[in-house]
């Protein structure tokens, strides 16, 4: 089997190295290198190059190398083409981290106090239980599911929103646009994993907001595009929410001068939640590779209908 990889170069490497030792029958490329592009079946990516039918022919599965799979554009690809987004271990340890850092954060008061040192102020706020602290989580894919899985341990007091029906043993599940309202109504620290889509493009807004109770805060570690930035900065502005973890932006990187960067109730990162992680993948996209020879289902399929 031909594959091409198209993404990070030091975890192609040892992807290929690895592959080269325990699957001899597949032979991963490392773009720019593509063999003879007429035997590429199998495209890993996380940027597809332009034209890509064009430049692979025979091209019969795209693999992204990320959680989401929203930078491909779909429209342009034919529809026989199956995509797959990566579901491994490491990337959903990764985001359970950095959601547990961030609610930790947020619920300590540690913005507040942050500020308070620069300004060298000693003042003590009341400690709150987490069971009385009300977490909420808007996305239920194989991240959500695993982040609200690890905050309910920590005895937060737990629910989740997606788009159709989940169940998850020991937190209240909401569904939906019609039970939308309810879950933003029980929710202090709001996480957003949802995925890029035209119904979650420009979600995080000021409805939205208006709904949370006062002085709720925000976590996205979704995509950058559904946050309306200056709905942040005016909620934040008039105490609607009183504090934001951002890990995504749009556009990314954000320009130096953005208001984002230096909002004392802002902490950003540079889309660091979680990434690919090279040991862990392996297994998960060689099970995905066997079960594509094998004429299997594929775990992590898009749907194109749903875009994710
Ligand atoms: C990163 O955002 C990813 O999709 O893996």
């Amino acid at each position: 089997m031909q594959i091409v990889y198209k993404s990070e170069p030091q975890r192609g490497l040892l992807w290929q190295q690895w592959l080269a030792q325990h699957a001899p029958d597949i032979q991963l490329h490392l773009w720019p290198e593509i063999g003879i592009a007429e035997e590429v079946e199998v495209l890993v990516a996380w940027q597809p190059p332009a034209d890509l039918m064009t430049v692979f022919p025979n091209l019969k599965l795209l693999i992204s190398v990320g959680a989401g799979a929203d930078q491909f554009d779909l429209t342009q690809l034919p529809a026989s083409l199956p995509v797959v987004r990566m579901i491994e271990p490491g990337l959903t340890q990764g985001m359970v981290e950095y959601v547990t850092f961030a609610v930790l954060g947020l619920h300590r008061d540690m913005p507040r106090y942050f500020q308070q040192q620069r300004a060298a102020q000693w003042q003590t706020h009341p400690i709150k239980p987490p069971a009385q602290r009300r977490v909420g989580v808007m996305g239920l894919g194989e991240l959500g599911q695993a982040a609200i899985q690890q905050l309910a341990s920590l005895g937060f007091d737990c629910a989740g929103w997606s788009r159709s029906p989940r169940q998850i043993p020991g937190v209240q599940c909401f569904a939906g646009n019609h039970q939308l309202a309810d879950f933003l109504a029980r929710t202090d620290i709001l996480i957003c994993l949802l995925p890029l889509t035209p119904e979650t493009r420009g979600l995080l807004n000021a409805q939205l907001f208006a709904q949370l109770p006062r002085g709720a805060s925000l976590v996205q570690a979704g995509r950058g595009q559904q946050l309306v930035q200056d709905d942040l900065l005016s909620a934040l502005e008039s105490g609607q929410l009183s504090a934001a973890v951002l890990d995504v932006t749009a556009p990314e990187p954000l320009p130096p001068e953005h208001p984002l960067w230096r909002h004392p109730a802002i902490w950003l990162t540079p889309h660091i939640a979680s990434t690919t992680q090279a040991e862990t993948a392996l297994a998960a996209l060689l099970e995905n590779l066997r079960r594509w020879e094998r004429g299997e289902s594929l775990r992590g399929v898009i749907d194109r209908q749903q875009g994710y």
